[in-house]
């Protein structure tokens, strides 16, 4: 069984696909992390996010480090949406995520591509949205905890910058799979959220 879960920054897409992957007892893959970890190599090695070739450069699996927390802050998730836009990136990542999607036994992803172009065949499509304020408000908490000391405003900002990109780029842009079911978290809790995916996984899914 494949699950694809898309969605946009902090609309709880990651809580979700965890939840499925350990519910179902299906391997998770948070695929926004490979395009932070390019963004990161990016900034190590000193070269330009906006530049394709640059941002290629940084691909390397060899070099990209999935455990970093650095990958959490604000910045690079900036960067990660400016990287994810260059379709050379998005090749250079392409075969790594569909290899893990199509494993024996299944899998669950989570990204903004997961239904559209990483796995169009998945069992269950999952599309999680909720309000901009309502996910700055989420992602400033988060970022809170983990010593930032970014304002609202400049969360909610960086949010918006974020998905005009994915929505707007050529490549892979961040849209609802014609076939994919929507779920809005903005007035659900986690357990609810979590709920209502299982539900909708149970009545999409073939088992
Ligand atoms: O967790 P959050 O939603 O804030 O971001 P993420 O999923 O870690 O993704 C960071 C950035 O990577 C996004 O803004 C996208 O530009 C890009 N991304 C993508 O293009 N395709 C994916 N399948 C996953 C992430
Ligand atoms: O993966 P994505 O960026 O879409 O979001 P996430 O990491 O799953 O969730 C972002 C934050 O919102 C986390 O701190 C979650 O605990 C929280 N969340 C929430 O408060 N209510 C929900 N219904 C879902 C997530």
């Amino acid at each position: 069984m494949i699950i694809a879960v898309d969605g946009p920054a902090a609309s709880g897409k990651g809580t979700i696909a965890k939840a499925l992957a350990r519910h179902y007892h299906l391997p998770h893959l948070d695929t926004g992390l490979l395009y932070r970890a390019v963004a990161a190599n990016v900034a190590r090695m000193e070269l330009d996010p906006a530049k394709e070739a640059d941002a290629v450069a940084a691909c390397d699996f060899g070099a990209l480090i999935l455990a970093d927390p650095v990958l959490r802050t604000d910045e690079i998730g900036q960067a990660a949406s400016i990287v994810s836009a260059h379709p050379l990136v998005r090749a250079a990542l392409l075969q790594r995520q569909k290899r893990f999607a199509h494993q024996a036994g299944g899998a669950v992803l989570d990204g903004r591509d997961i239904a559209t172009v990483i796995a169009p065949d998945a069992d269950a499509k999952l599309f999680v949205k909720a309000t901009p304020q309502i996910r700055a408000r989420r992602r400033h908490t988060e970022l809170q905890t983990h010593g930032s000391t970014l304002s609202f405003d400049k969360v909610l900002t960086d949010i918006r910058a974020r998905d005009e990109r994915d929505s707007s780029r050529s490549a892979a842009p961040l849209v609802m799979a014609p076939d994919a079911v929507l779920i809005d978290t903005s007035f659900l809790s986690i357990e609810a959220s979590i709920e209502k995916a299982i539900a909708i996984v149970e009545a999409h899914s073939p088992r």
